[in-house]
């Protein structure tokens, strides 16, 4: 245990994405890409800035192109949408993003009902999409859904994410993500999970994504980097869920995920304090606090004072 460590490992941030679609509350466009702008000063390198999906499905995103279009960055922070078909494609190229996140899911029940198409018929509108992608020399990454368990169907096999992780492989993308869509994943099953998987795919191929439902999230990520995982995806404040499975939490905070990953001595090139600054930006926004531990420590300890009714709050900035 904590030997073969990586020296440095990938942080890619989701919330703007992952985190703000299971809002309920529109949140302003302009508020949008305040937060990105601030996430971006944080020495973050990869940013999930929102996705092109059906605004009828996710109506708080239906702004993506505007705040893609309109978010200042620089150069060299590599920006990506979740694209679900060409419509999404289309949208990402106008942005002149240079990723873009196709996803689907490792279970029929969760991709009927998160995309309304069986998984054969998602692989085919996928693998237009990368072609097209490939075609214009974006990197393509691509979510696979509930790879532990889903929330209609229960465990799900290795045979059938290897499966699918092969054909995406083959298709052209470059990453996999691999999501623990309803944060049911422990260490052992990860470990399981990215051992059967590296035996035909490449580690540098493979990322995972958890969502901190029943508190692994952390755990689980020393467990990715144990079998040679080294990007991992966290959203700030662990705001975050998928509207289309019950259950499914907030994301890993990306608060904890940095100070896991600097005590254990890995670089990742995020300041800390300034996230905490941009999960406070987001509280302020979102106009609620978010379940972020290290956010929660960092903002009690500076910050707030618990109120009479014994709710904490803000009383300084
Ligand atoms: P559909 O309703 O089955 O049918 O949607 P459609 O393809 O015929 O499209 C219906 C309407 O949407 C049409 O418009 C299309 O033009 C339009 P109408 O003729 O009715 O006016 N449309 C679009 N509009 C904008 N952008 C597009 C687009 N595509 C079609 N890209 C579809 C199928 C896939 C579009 C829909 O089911 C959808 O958008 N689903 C996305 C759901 C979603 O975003 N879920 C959350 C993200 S996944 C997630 O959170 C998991 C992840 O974090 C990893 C993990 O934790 O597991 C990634
Ligand atoms: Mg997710």
């Amino acid at each position: 245990m904590l030997e073969n460590l990586p020296e440095y490992v990938k942080v890619v941030e989701v919330g703007p994405r992952d985190g703000l679609q299971n809002e309920e509350q529109l949140v302003a466009a302009c508020d949008k890409i305040r937060l990105i702008e601030a996430l971006a000063q944080t020495g973050l390198k990869h940013i999930e800035i929102t996705s092109f999906v059906s605004p009828k499905w996710i109506p708080q995103l239906a702004d993506g192109l505007e705040v893609a279009q309109t978010i200042k960055l620089p150069q060299d922070i590599v920006t990506s949408a979740l694209v679900p078909n060409l419509i999404g494609y289309e949208k990402a190229k106008l942005a002149k993003l240079p990723e873009i996140a196709i996803f689907m899911s490792a279970t029929e029940a969760h991709s009927q009902k998160n995309i309304n198409k069986s998984i054969a018929s998602a692989l085919s509108t996928l693998a237009e999409v990368i072609e097209r992608a490939k075609k214009n020399s974006k990197r393509v990454r691509c979510y696979l859904s509930v790879v532990f368990e889903c929330p209609y169907e229960g465990p799900v096999a290795v045979k059938k994410v290897a499966d699918i992780s092969e054909k995406l492989i083959s298709l052209g993308v470059d990453e996999i993500a691999l999501s623990d869509t309803i944060g049911a994943a422990t260490p052992k099953t990860v470990l399981n999970l990215i051992n059967q998987l590296t035996e035909k795919i490449n580690h540098r191929q493979l990322a995972l994504h958890f969502h901190d439902t029943r508190g692994t999230a952390l755990v689980n990520v020393l467990a990715g980097l144990e079998a040679g995982i080294t990007t991992f995806d966290a959203s700030i404040g662990g705001m975050g869920g998928c509207p289309y499975a019950p259950g499914a939490a907030g994301n890993l905070a990306t608060e904890d995920l940095v100070y896991l990953l600097h005590s254990l001595g890995i670089a990742t090139g995020v300041d800390l304090e300034k996230l905490i600054t941009c999960g406070h930006l987001a509280e302020t926004i979102l106009g609620k606090q978010l379940p972020g531990r290290y956010l929660r420590s960092a903002l009690t300890k500076t910050n707030e004072q618990p109120s009479k009714s014994g709710n904490v709050r803000l009383i300084t900035q």
